[in-house]
C-alpha cells in the first residue's frame, strides 16, 4: 500500500505507519511509538468522526401500514406473469439480494444490473445504482411497471391488486377516508414503510458507541487499513456509503479490473451530461460480506477481490492480498441480523392468478 495523505480536518496527517515510515512526520499524532491502547483510542475517535451508528427500527406504530407493505412485498400476484414479488430478487435468505450477477424479472427477462440489499437502504440519499429514485417510495411505485414486474401500466397492476378480494378492505383500513385507496401511491407508501423498518445494526454500531472491543483486533486492524487506504473518502456516514455519486474508475478504467462484459455508463445514461460518465452512487457497505456478487454488474464474486479492485481503480493503490483480506474482515463487522418480520414470510390474502399462456 502506498502512503496517502488522508484529506479532511482531523484526518490531515500522513498515514505513514502502515509502511513503517515512522519518521515521516514528527507532527503526526501517530508518528511516535504509541501504546496499543492509545492507537485503539485514536482509531475509535477517527471512526466516530467518519461513520455514524444506526439503531434498530422501532416497533410498528404505523397503524398497519408496515404490515400491509410487508404483505405486498411478498406477493407475486401483482406482476405480469404472477411469479415476481419484490422478494424474488430481494430474498431474506440471501440478505435481501438474489445472488445473481444480474437479476431476472417476469418471464425470465434479464435486468441491467445487480440487485442491492434493501437492508438500511432507505437511509441512502438516493436509490438504484444510478440514483434515479430519490426515495424508497418513488422506487416502489415505479417497480410496478418496471422490467422486474413487467406490468404494462399502473392500471393493469391495480386491477390485479383489486382482483384479490382481501386487499381492498386492507387498504381501506390503512388509508381511512379515501374513496379508492388501492392506488400506486398507497402501494408505494406501504412498501416504503416496510422497507424503512429493515434496519440491521451490527457490532460496528456498538463499537461506534464507544465499546472498542466490540470489534476483534483483526477487525480493528482492517478498519485502520480501510481508513488509511482512503476508502472512507467515499464510503462514509451511517451506511459507509449511500451519501453521494462518484466515478467508478477514478484512476483507471474499471472494466480492466472487473472484466465486465458490458460497459455501463452509470448516471450518464440518465443525464447525458459528460461529467456523469461512469458515475454511480457510492453504495453502502453494510452487510457487504453477505451480498456477493459485487458492483453494479455483479462482475466480482469475492469481497477481498472487490476491495482490491476498489483500491486499484478508485485510489490508484495496490493492496497486498493480506491488506485486502484484512479490510474484508473489517467489513464483516458490518453484518447485522436479518430482521425477523422479513425472515418470516407473511400469510397473504387468498386468491388465484391466471397468467395466461406460458411464454415460449
Ligand atoms: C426482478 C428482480 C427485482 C425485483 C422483482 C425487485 N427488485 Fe429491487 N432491485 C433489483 C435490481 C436489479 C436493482 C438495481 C437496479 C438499478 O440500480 O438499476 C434493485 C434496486 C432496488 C432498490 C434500490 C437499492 C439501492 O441500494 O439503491 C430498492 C429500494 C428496491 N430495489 C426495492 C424493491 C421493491 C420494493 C420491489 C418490489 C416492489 C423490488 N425492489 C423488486 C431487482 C429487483
Ligand atoms: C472515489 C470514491 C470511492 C473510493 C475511494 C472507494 N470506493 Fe468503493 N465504491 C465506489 C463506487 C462509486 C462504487 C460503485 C461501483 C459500481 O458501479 O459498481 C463502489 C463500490 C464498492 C463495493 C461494492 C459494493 C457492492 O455492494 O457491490 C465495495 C465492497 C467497495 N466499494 C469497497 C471499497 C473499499 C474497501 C475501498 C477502499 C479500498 C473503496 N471502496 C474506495 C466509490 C469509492
Amino acid at each position: 500500500m502506498k502512503t496517502r495523505v488522508v484529506r479532511g480536518g482531523a484526518r490531515g496527517w500522513v498515514a505513514a505507519v502502515a509502511l513503517g515510515v515512522v519518521a515521516a512526520s514528527l507532527a503526526s499524532p501517530r508518528a511516535g511509538v504509541g501504546s496499543a491502547a492509545d492507537e485503539d483510542a485514536e482509531l475509535l475517535k477517527e471512526a466516530q468522526g467518519l461513520f455514524k451508528p444506526i439503531a434498530a427500527a422501532k416497533p410498528d406504530a404505523s397503524g398497519g401500514l408496515v404490515e400491509l407493505g410487508r404483505k405486498l412485498f411478498f406477493d407475486p400476484r401483482i406482476s405480469a406473469d404472477g411469479t415476481v414479488s419484490c422478494s424474488r430478487c430481494h430474498l431474506a435468505t440471501l440478505y435481501s439480494t438474489d445472488g445473481l450477477a444480474k437479476s431476472r424479472g417476469a418471464n425470465n427477462k434479464p435486468l441491467a444490473r445487480n440487485a442491492p440489499t434493501l437492508f438500511n437502504t432507505a437511509d441512502q440519499f438516493a436509490q438504484h445504482w444510478d440514483g434515479v429514485f430519490d426515495s424508497v417510495e418513488a422506487q416502489a411505485k415505479k417497480a410496478l411497471t418496471g422490467a422486474g414486474f413487467g406490468n404494462p401500466s399502473f392500471d393493469a397492476a391495480m386491477t390485479k391488486l383489486k382482483g384479490i378480494a382481501g386487499y381492498p378492505p386492507l387498504f381501506a383500513r390503512t388509508f381511512p377516508g379515501e374513496a379508492d385507496p388501492v392506488t400506486p401511491d398507497n402501494w408505494a407508501k406501504a412498501i416504503g414503510a416496510f422497507e424503512r423498518t429493515l434496519v440491521t445494526p451490527s457490532r460496528f454500531d456498538e463499537y461506534l458507541g464507544g465499546k472498542a472491543d466490540a470489534l476483534s483486533a483483526d477487525e480493528r486492524k482492517g478498519l485502520r487499513t480501510f481508513i488509511d487506504t482512503g476508502c472512507a473518502e467515499c464510503h462514509e456516514g451511517a451506511g459507509l456509503g449511500g451519501t453521494g455519486y462518484r466515478k467508478f474508475g477514478v484512476s483507471s478504467d474499471y472494466w480492466l479490473q472487473t472484466h465486465s462484459q458490458e460497459v455501463d455508463k452509470g448516471r450518464f445514461n440518465l443525464t447525458k451530461n459528460p461529467s456523469d460518465m461512469y458515475r454511480f452512487k457510492v453504495p453502502q457497505l453494510r452487510n457487504a460480506a453477505m451480498t456477493p456478487p459485487y458492483f453494479h454488474d455483479g462482475s466480482v464474486a469475492a469481497l477481498p477481490e472487490a476491495v482490491r479492485v476498489m483500491a486499484k481503480v478508485q485510489l490508484d493503490t495496490e493492496l497486498s492480498a493480506d491488506e485486502a483480506k484484512s479490510i474484508a474482515t473489517f467489513l464483516g463487522s458490518l453484518t447485522g441480523e436479518v430482521p425477523e418480520h422479513y425472515a418470516k414470510a407473511p400469510v397473504l390474502p387468498p386468491g388465484s392468478f391466471d397468467p395466461g399462456p406460458a411464454p415460449k
